[in-house]
């Protein structure tokens, strides 16, 4: 089993000094949003890794209140959350959490959220589907906002990762898989003639089809929400092996027997504007981004540019945001331990 290697990271950027690029036209007086992480599959949210890019962010922003998302205040529960669990419940769970913490949600407070892999759609889905919260920018690196087209292969003695795509094995569509098995829930099967959604999945999906808004009724506070957000940042990983297809990341579609990509700007989620993305598009919102490497073998430099870049005080505008930021650093770190 792969352990988080993110342990020299604070030394590193400490030794290194790293200069504070794309400073943000922000008065220096004023306090930074408060900022959610939601981890990934395998992961639990007091893992040392969350506590460094937590740290980070209150490097980058001093004053900075994170809240590393959680299903159970107990670590190991936490962790076995993230492959076992009714989503839909688990999302419910966390909107009525976070709208209750008078830390996030007083005075209309706005805040940012950050998600790594599979949080990153659950985030996405928490802003669509929770009335009582005030997201400005959303990043998400190496999430599976399409979906999954195939489950990953587990390591030898990953048990937890083995017993529920075991359970899933020849039942993904299943109601008890659909409503019990974690990463099932975002699996999506497209019918190769359509290239929608395939019949069973809009049938049965347990949570995808209906936050991507799939089915022939819309939700249209989906498409308010999340098109209110000033910035939807989505990294996807160049060299990603894990998650299949990578560009799941940019809600692309990728045809299974040609692999021909068509990205989200084509697609008719967009061209009807499903859940706000081509909204978020036309204001400039919508920001694609490519970073090197395996799935969520992020660079530190990285991550400050994008705390830089998206998070921190309420600001005036955005000028100065969409540079590039393709990150040339060596010093790559793993989170999590199943890397979803
Ligand atoms: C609420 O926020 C406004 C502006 O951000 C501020 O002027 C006001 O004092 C705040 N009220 C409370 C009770 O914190
Ligand atoms: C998951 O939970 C939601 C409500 O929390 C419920 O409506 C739904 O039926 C559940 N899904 C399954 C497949 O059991
Ligand atoms: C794919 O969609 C076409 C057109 O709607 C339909 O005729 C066909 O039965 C679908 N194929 C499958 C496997 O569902
Ligand atoms: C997917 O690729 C196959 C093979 O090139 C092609 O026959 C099929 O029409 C494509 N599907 C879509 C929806 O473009
Ligand atoms: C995809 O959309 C872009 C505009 O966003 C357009 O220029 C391009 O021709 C489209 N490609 C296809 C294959 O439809």
């Amino acid at each position: 089993m792969r352990l988080t290697t993110l342990a020299p990271f604070l030394a590193l950027a400490l030794a290194l000094g790293l200069p504070l690029t794309l400073a943000a036209p922000t008065s220096p007086s004023a306090s930074p949003l408060p900022l959610i992480i939601w981890h990934g599959l395998g992961d639990r949210y007091d893992a040392d890794g969350l506590s460094q890019v937590a740290e980070l962010a209150a490097q980058v922003h001093p004053g900075s209140y994170v809240y590393p998302i959680r299903i159970s205040e107990d670590g190991s529960d936490d962790q076995k959350a993230t492959f076992f669990g009714n989503l839909t419940t688990q999302i419910n769970t966390v909107c009525t959490t976070l709208s209750t913490d008078p830390l996030l949600n007083s005075n209309h407070t706005r805040i940012d959220a950050l998600g790594f892999s599979q949080g990153g759609q659950f985030l996405r889905g928490l802003i669509e589907t929770c009335p009582s919260i005030r997201v400005r920018s959303l990043v998400t690196f190496g999430s599976q906002h399409n979906g999954i087209a195939k489950f990953q292969t587990c390591g030898t003695w990953d048990l937890l990762c083995k017993g529920a795509v075991g359970l899933v094995r020849g039942n993904a569509w299943t109601a008890w898989v659909q409503g019990n098995i974690v990463p099932a829930q975002y699996y999506r099967e497209i019918n190769e003639t359509t290239g929608e959604g395939s019949e069973t999945y809009l049938d049965s999906s347990g949570w995808l089809a209906d936050v991507n808004n799939e089915r022939d009724v819309k939700n249209a506070k989906y498409k308010e929400r999340l098109g209110a957000l000033e910035r939807f940042v989505m990294y996807i990983f160049s060299e990603d092996k894990t998650v299949i297809p990578k560009e799941s990341g940019w809600f692309a579609e990728v045809n299974a027997t040609d692999g021909t990509v068509t990205q989200v700007r084509n697609r008719t989620m967009y061209a009807e504007d499903w859940i706000g993305l081509r909204r978020l598009d036309e204001k400039g919102a919508l920001v694609f981004r490519e970073a090197p490497g395996e799935h969520m073998r992020l660079d530190e430099d990285l991550l400050r540019e994008t705390f830089a870049a998206y998070f921190g005080p309420e600001r005036e505008s955005w000028d100065g945001t969409e540079t590039e930021t393709t990150s040339g650093g060596e010093d790559q770190v793993v989170l999590g331990l199943y890397e979803l």
